[in-house]
């Protein structure tokens, strides 16, 4: 049964770089009361504004709205402390090492070539920073912790340096990779959690060790007293079967978003003969009368300069027969075909007793890594991949009212596919927010009878916080 919301007025929360604010459904199970949100595309906005009616949603630029914002913010602490700011900016420009060596360079005046899409954290950490949250929640990739920006100064710095400089002193922090699996969440998916908070409980709970991440539920084979991961056997082993190869049997009406893309002959031909756990470009002979199985597999080796490529001489001819393999192909301009480029990782079938591998943007796509489903010919439907996100345990409805018309309309597969792939996991977040709750009970008690102190910014001050530069 999905989760209903039982979000406690007291508890107000904002969430920036909101995307469809699938994660915010786990805080508002918690108790969270979602109050204000920011995202830039119309689409996932409206998916928020039929999601969380109560929510004032400011779709658009944070660079451009962040006063407004802020001065929402304040607002709403008229009435009450903001509880948390949520901030999950993109993931798509942080780097995946060399940061030591970036610093260095940097040092040596020699200035690299940044990716600005970085910085979009700063605006973030300067509405925290105005709004002083009792906890302030980030979630990004794991390579967050080895990516540095500018400053406003125009100082390189780590992010997770710049954090604690823009909260100031009152704030205690810690960042953490955590795997959503170790949380029962059957999807291999790991993120950079970083959390700070202002509570003087949440301070003593640090210097006594404790943490402000929550102890993991499961572990990948059960021990310490932990349950097991949880396997997509057991997450989505009782859906319907599908089929990729006709608009028929690729969709079964009788549950919602239980479809597929259809799959041209080529496609399915590679994946009905790729076993589970395996990519099709390691099939072998599928002639009856040969049947061989010791056809090179695919792989990689490094080019001249070090670097490892997909082969490109992995056979598409059996070496037994000559007969074709059904391995993915691509065309030449002469009419011969090659072995088409990619990692072994493409065109993979998952494993049934594992949890999924991490889901993504592209999970429709057969190409993409390791999107076929265990053993039947096709990618996830898009129910299945709600499950495995764990969205399908909460009230989320797959539905946009559009800010202009106030008109509710149908939310398309891609915004679907797309929304699923950004998201945090909403099982986490409930945990999670439960977590941060029991370390800040008390204080959410007492504060309920206290009369609320505000941090109001003068005019010039949210002022020039609008033209502070990118
Ligand atoms: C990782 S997704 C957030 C997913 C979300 N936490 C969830 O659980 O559904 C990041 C979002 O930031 C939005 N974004 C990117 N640049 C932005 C900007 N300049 N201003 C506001 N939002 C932005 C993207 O459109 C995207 O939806």
């Amino acid at each position: 049964m999905p989760e209903k919301s039982n979000s406690n007025p007291n508890l107000p929360t904002i969430s920036l770089f909101a995307g469809a604010a699938i994660g915010d459904k786990g805080l508002e199970a918690a108790g969270f009361r979602l109050e204000l949100h920011n995202e830039l595309e119309s689409d996932r906005s409206g998916l928020i504004s039929a999601n969380f009616p109560q929510s004032r949603v400011i779709s658009g630029n944070i660079l451009d709205r962040e006063t407004e914002i802020i001065a929402i913010g304040q607002k709403l602490q008229r009435r009450e402390e903001v509880f948390a700011l949520v901030a999950t900016p993109p993931c798509q420009g942080m780097s995946p090492n060399g940061l030591g060596t970036l610093l260095k360079n940097y040092r040596l005046g020699r200035r690299p070539k940044l990716d600005q899409r970085n910085r979009l954290i700063l605006p973030a950490l300067r509405i925290a920073a105005a709004l002083q949250p009792k906890w302030v929640i980030l979630e990004n990739v794991p390579r967050m912790s080895n990516t540095a920006i500018e400053d406003e100064a125009g100082t390189l710095v780590r992010i997770l340096d710049l954090i604690p400089q823009y909260l100031g002193i009152d704030y205690v922090g810690e960042a953490k990779v955590v795997e959503f699996a170790d949380y029962g969440i059957p999807q291999c998916r790991q993120r950079l959690i970083t959390i700070y908070s202002r509570l003087p409980e949440a301070r003593e709970l640090l210097e006594a060790g404790g943490s402000f991440i929550p102890e993991p539920t499961h572990q990948k084979l059960g021990n310490n007293g932990l349950a097991n991961w949880v396997t997509v056997r057991q997450a989505i082993g009782n859906f319907p079967p599908l089929d990729a190869k006709t608009a028929k049997t690729a969709r079964d009406n009788r549950i919602p978003l239980h479809r597929v893309p259809v799959l041209d002959s080529k496609k399915y031909e590679w994946i009905r003969h790729t076993p589970e756990n395996q990519s099709a470009f390691n099939n072998q002979c599928v002639n009856p009368e040969c049947g061989f199985d010791g056809n090179p597999n695919h792989g990689t080796s490094r080019d001249s300069a070090g670097i490892n490529r997909a082969r490109q001489d992995t056979p598409l001819y059996c070496l037994k027969c000559g007969s074709l393999l059904p391995r993915p192909f691509a065309i030449n301009k002469d009419g011969t075909i090659r072995i088409m480029k990619g990692y072994t990782s493409a065109y993979k079938r998952m494993s049934w007793d594992m949890p999924a591998p991490t889901l993504t943007r592209n999970l429709s796509f057969a190409c993409s890594d390791r999107k076929i489903h265990p053993v039947q010919n096709r990618v996830l439907s898009l129910a299945e991949a709600c499950q495995l996100q764990s969205i399908s345990d909460f009230d989320y409805k797959w539905e946009l009212i559009s800010a202009r018309e106030g008109k509710i309309q149908k939310a398309s597969d891609r915004l679907i596919r797309e929304a699923i792939g950004e998201s945090i996991p909403p099982r986490f977040m409930q945990i999670l927010g439960q977590h941060l709750l029991s370390i800040s009970n008390r204080e959410v008690i007492a504060d309920s009878n206290k009369p609320v102190q505000l941090q109001l910014f003068s005019e010039e001050y949210l002022h020039s916080l609008s033209k502070a530069s990118l």
